[in-house]
C-alpha cells in the first residue's frame, strides 16, 4: 500500500522499477525523439519505455547517451513485436533491440501482444516458445526482468506454469478503461501492471469528473488520471512531446485521491479505450 505513494515499485524478483515511466509510442526515429528522451531524463524520469515496433530505439539510445546519465541509472524497457514471435526469432529480435539501443542489457523485455486464438490455432504454443526465449535471455543475465503486454488472464495462465513467471503485464488502463478484473488477476499472481495510454491518448482528459477533481486537488485532469493509476497499484507510462506536460506528469506524489473520489471514478462507465481487444487484433 505504502509503496504506491513512492516513486518506484519492486518486481517479484526484487528488481526496483522507477515510476512513472516515459512512454515513447508514436515518437519517430530522429533527433526530436532523442531530445524528448533527454528532456524526460533531465526532468527526473528514470524509466523509458520503447518497443521494436515503435522504430525509435536508436533515437531512444541516443537520448539516453546525450543525458549524460550512466546506463545503470535508467530503467530501459523494450518489447518483441508480433512478427518475431517464436523462440529463435525472438532471440534474434532481442539482439537487434540491444544493438539499436546501443546497450548490452535491458532492464525489462516484454512480449508486445499475445498470439491469440482468433488467428493462431496454436496460440498457446507460440506464446510459450516466445516466452522461453525471454526466459533464456533472463537466465543469461542479459535482461533484469521479463514480462508481457496486453495479455489477458487466459493468455497469462499457461506462462505462470513456466520456469519463470511474467513479472509485468503492460496493459491499456486509465479512468475510462479501468481493467479491474485483469489488475486483480495480475496482482494476485505477483505481476506488476503497467498502464499504457494512462491518459487515454488524451481522449479521457475532457471528462467533467476529471476536471472537477482537478479543481478540487489543484491538479490537472492528466495528473488525476496518473494518480488514479498509482492508487490502483499500477505504474503509468504517460507520453508527451511537450516539456511542461512531461514535467507535470511526474508531479503526482504530493496528493492522494479520497475514497469518495476513487468511488466516483470507479462508477464511471467505460469511455476511454482505444478499442484494441487482445483477443481480436489483426496485426
Ligand atoms: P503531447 O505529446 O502533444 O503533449 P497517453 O500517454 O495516454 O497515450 O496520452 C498521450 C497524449 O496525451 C499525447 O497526445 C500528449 O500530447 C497528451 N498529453 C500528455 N500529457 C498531457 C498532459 N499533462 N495534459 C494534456 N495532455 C497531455
Amino acid at each position: 500500500m505504502e509503496e504506491r505513494k513512492r516513486e518506484f515499485y519492486t518486481l517479484s524478483n526484487g528488481v526496483v522499477i522507477p515510476c512513472p515511466g516515459f512512454g515513447t509510442w508514436r515518437m519517430k526515429e530522429g533527433p526530436e525523439t532523442a531530445a524528448a528522451v533527454k528532456t524526460a531524463l533531465d526532468l527526473g524520469y528514470r524509466h523509458i519505455d520503447t518497443a521494436a515496433y515503435y522504430r525509435n530505439e536508436t533515437s531512444v539510445g541516443q537520448g539516453l547517451r546525450e543525458s549524460g546519465l550512466a546506463r545503470e541509472e535508467v530503467f530501459l524497457t523494450s518489447k518483441v513485436w508480433n512478427t518475431d514471435r517464436g523462440y529463435d526469432t525472438t532471440l534474434r529480435a532481442f539482439d537487434r533491440t540491444l544493438a539499436a539501443l546501443g546497450t548490452d542489457y535491458l532492464d525489462l523485455y516484454l512480449i508486445h501482444w499475445p498470439a491469440a486464438a482468433n488467428r493462431f490455432p496454436d496460440w498457446q504454443e507460440i506464446n510459450r516458445q516466445t516466452w522461453r526465449a525471454l526466459c533464456k535471455v533472463y537466465r543469461e543475465g542479459r535482461v533484469r526482468a521479463i514480462g508481457v503486454s496486453n495479455f489477458l488472464p487466459h493468455h497469462l495462465a499457461p506462462l505462470l506454469e513456466e520456469e519463470t513467471a511474467p513479472m509485468v503485464d503492460q496493459i491499456e488502463c486509465n479512468p475510462g478503461w479501468q481493467q479491474r478484473e485483469l489488475i486483480a488477476f495480475c496482482q494476485a499472481h505477483g505481476i506488476l501492471v503497467e498502464a499504457w495510454s494512462p491518459l487515454g491518448q488524451g481522449r479521457v482528459l475532457g471528462h467533467p469528473l476529471l476536471a472537477q477533481l482537478g479543481e478540487k486537488y489543484g491538479k490537472s485532469p492528466a495528473q488525476i488520471c496518473l494518480r488514479w493509476c498509482l492508487e490502483q497499484g499500477t505504474l503509468p507510462l504517460p507520453k508527451s512531446n511537450t516539456p511542461a506536460r512531461v514535467r507535470e506528469n511526474r508531479e503526482i506524489f504530493d496528493f492522494a485521491l479520497a475514497p469518495e473520489d476513487l468511488a466516483a471514478i470507479a462508477a464511471l462507465p467505460p469511455f476511454g479505450t482505444s478499442g484494441h481487444d487482445p483477443d481480436n487484433i489483426d496485426f
